[in-house]
């Protein structure tokens, strides 16, 4: 049993056994529970957080990355932002992580199942779409269509750009943007929004699923409307802060619903009045 089943408020002792560079600003940290049973009991669905602590200075919200049928590791990718972060950055190999989880509901993959999929995702929200990914490719056949439309400010910002060659092996069809021009970059250029309506895809039999800075999901949704998606054909991951994790503390509420148990993934139609600023 993982400790957090007992006490919701205490982490599993992990180590971290790799530290990838993926941006300026962005690392990605696979960790190992140091329980070899608790790691390999320790399941999740596609979309679930957990809360990494660093010892004596405090915990943050990541989205597990890495397939739930990977049982070597846990992966997260975490973006320098303030006092946590900044210590999470300053892990190497051998250094002990606390982690509590898995929080929160995940993507409702059975429901997409026979459906065509977009991913649309701009920077670090790239990370939650990452697993969803990865499980849809191990499950292929019950999935039609995927594709990804990917955009980040500049090429050196897009995360996992070492494995995109392996999703577009495996049948994504993959569109990448940046914001402006840069010396060798041959993809797309333009906001992630503009290059959505760009590549119209059509509403028909497709559910979109959208991550990434406020802005670009609020023009991504624009975009998908006019596109003819009706709002239960979009999902979002939202960020509130968290402290609980686990629907007691009210820190991460937003009208009825606490970010951290009932979501953080949400279609637009159950986000329907709930956030005026989507
Ligand atoms: C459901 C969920 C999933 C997340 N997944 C990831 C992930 O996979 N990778 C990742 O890098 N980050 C993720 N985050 C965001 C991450 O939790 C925060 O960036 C982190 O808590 C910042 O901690 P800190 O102590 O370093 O920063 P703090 O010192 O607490 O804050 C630094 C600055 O960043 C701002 N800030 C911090 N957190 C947020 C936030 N959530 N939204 C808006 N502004 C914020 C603060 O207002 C402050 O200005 C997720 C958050 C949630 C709620
Ligand atoms: S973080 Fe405590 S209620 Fe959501």
């Amino acid at each position: 049993m993982l400790a957090s089943a007992v006490n919701p408020y205490l982490p599993e002792l992990g180590r971290v056994v790799e530290v990838i560079t993926e941006t300026p600003t962005i690392k990605t940290f696979r960790i190992v529970l140091e329980n070899t049973e608790k790691m390999q009991a320790f399941d999740f669905r596609p979309g679930q957080v957990a809360q990494l602590s660093v010892f004596g200075v405090g915990e943050a919200t990541f989205v597990i990355n890495s397939p739930p049928t990977c049982k070597d590791y846990l992966q997260f990718s975490v973006m320098r932002a303030g006092e946590v972060t900044q210590k999470i950055h300053q892990l190497v190999p051998g250094d002990p992580v606390g982690v509590r989880g898995p929080l929160g509901n995940g993507f409702p993959y059975e429901a997409m199942q026979a459906k065509n999929i977009i991913f649309i995702a701009g920077g670090i929200g790239m990370a939650p779409l990452r697993t969803l990914l990865l499980f849809m490719l191990e499950n292929r056949k019950d999935y039609g269509e995927i594709s990804l439309i990917y955009g980040a400010r500049s090429p050196q910002d897009l995360c996992y750009r070492y494995e995109i060659p392996n999703w577009q092996k495996k049948g994504v069809d993959v569109v990448l943007t940046v914001d402006a021009e840069a010396p060798g970059w041959t993809h797309r250029v333009g906001f992630v929004p503009t290059v959505l309506s760009e590549e119209a895809p059509s509403p028909n039999n497709r559910i979109a699923i959208v991550c990434g800075p406020p802005i670009m999901i609020k023009f991504v949704l624009f975009g998908l409307r006019e596109l003819g998606f009706e709002d239960w054909q979009i999902y979002t991951t939202l960020e509130k802060r968290m402290k609980c994790g686990i629907g007691i503390c009210g820190r991460c509420n937003m009208g009825e619903k606490f970010v951290c148990a009932d979501g953080p993934v949400f279609s637009m139609e159950e986000l329907q009045g709930m956030v005026p600023e989507l």
